[in-house]
């Protein structure tokens, strides 16, 4: 009697042994498995700016989707590319709800204390576009004495900032993305709209009546930003753009989406 209860108590326990074994190979072989699957690298960005990033039915295509794609290819990494309001970009970036932010963003000392911003990969020009015969010929007649235009922006941008800066806040009319600012513009809401030359030329191009003038209104780099503290993948992210504009990579993806 006395035996088999040893006998008993001891097969108990080489069975939850052999449980524990066996439990364990399970859970080994199925992180194993999420080894293999690749680590996500997450992209904030404002998917109304062609070319650099817009929808194409329900994808975000466009300059900055590409040179990420490549990125996250040299990488070995995942792409997932978040969509959302410009000025919410820079938050997600710093509260590491994204991993980083490619928008066209351009690179400011304002932004940079907050983020940091890796080698640019392109570069960026504020334009202003007016209705076709519209007394603003040029950017000087914006600063002229007594000239009070109203001047359409997307929010947070650099043309939203430096406009403010030079023209003040009533006579700047912020919007979610240049698509609504250019509505206003035809609307007669406002008097202009300055956003970036590439975004302008699409917006021109897709509607009526509209010009870009010949002068500028500033020259600008633009480059990925990522929190301040991720040092490693700041310097993940410049050595993966540096070998992609090295061996013409970002010129070729730049070359097909702007002609
Ligand atoms: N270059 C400008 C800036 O950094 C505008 C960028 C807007 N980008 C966008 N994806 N909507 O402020």
């Amino acid at each position: 009697m006395k035996f088999t209860k040893v006998l008993a108590l001891t097969l108990a326990v080489l069975m939850l042994a052999a449980c524990f074994v066996g439990c364990g190979k399970v859970e080994e072989s199925a992180s194993d498995a999420n080894i293999e699957e690749k680590e996500k690298l997450v992209m904030a960005t404002n998917a109304y700016f062609q070319p650099y990033e817009y929808y194409e039915g329900d994808k975000i295509v466009g300059i900055d989707a590409e040179i990420a794609a490549a990125i996250a290819e040299k990488l070995g990494m995942e792409l997932e590319i978040k969509d959302m309001q410009f000025d919410s970009i820079l938050t997600a970036v710093e509260t590491g709800s994204v991993d980083f932010g490619m928008a066209g963003m351009t690179v400011t000392e304002k932004r940079l204390e907050s983020v940091n911003f890796t080698s640019s990969y392109a570069t960026g020009v504020q334009s202003i576009i007016v209705k076709e015969g519209s007394p603003i010929t040029t950017v000087d007649d914006l600063y002229a004495e007594g000239a009070a235009y109203k001047v359409g922006v997307q929010l947070g941008t650099t043309g939203d900032i430096y406009s403010t800066d030079d023209f003040g806040s009533d006579n700047v009319v912020q919007y979610s993305n240049g698509n609504e600012a250019v509505m206003a513009l035809q609307g007669g809401a406002v008097d202009c709209v300055i956003i970036d030359n590439q975004p302008a030329k699409a917006l021109v191009e897709a509607n009526e009546g509209l010009v870009i003038l010949e002068t500028s209104y500033a020259d600008e780099e633009y480059a990925i930003c990522v929190a301040k503290e991720n040092t490693e993948l700041l310097e993940k992210l410049n050595k993966a753009i540096d070998e992609l504009i090295a061996d013409g990579t970002v010129d070729k993806i730049i070359a097909k989406y702007i002609k």
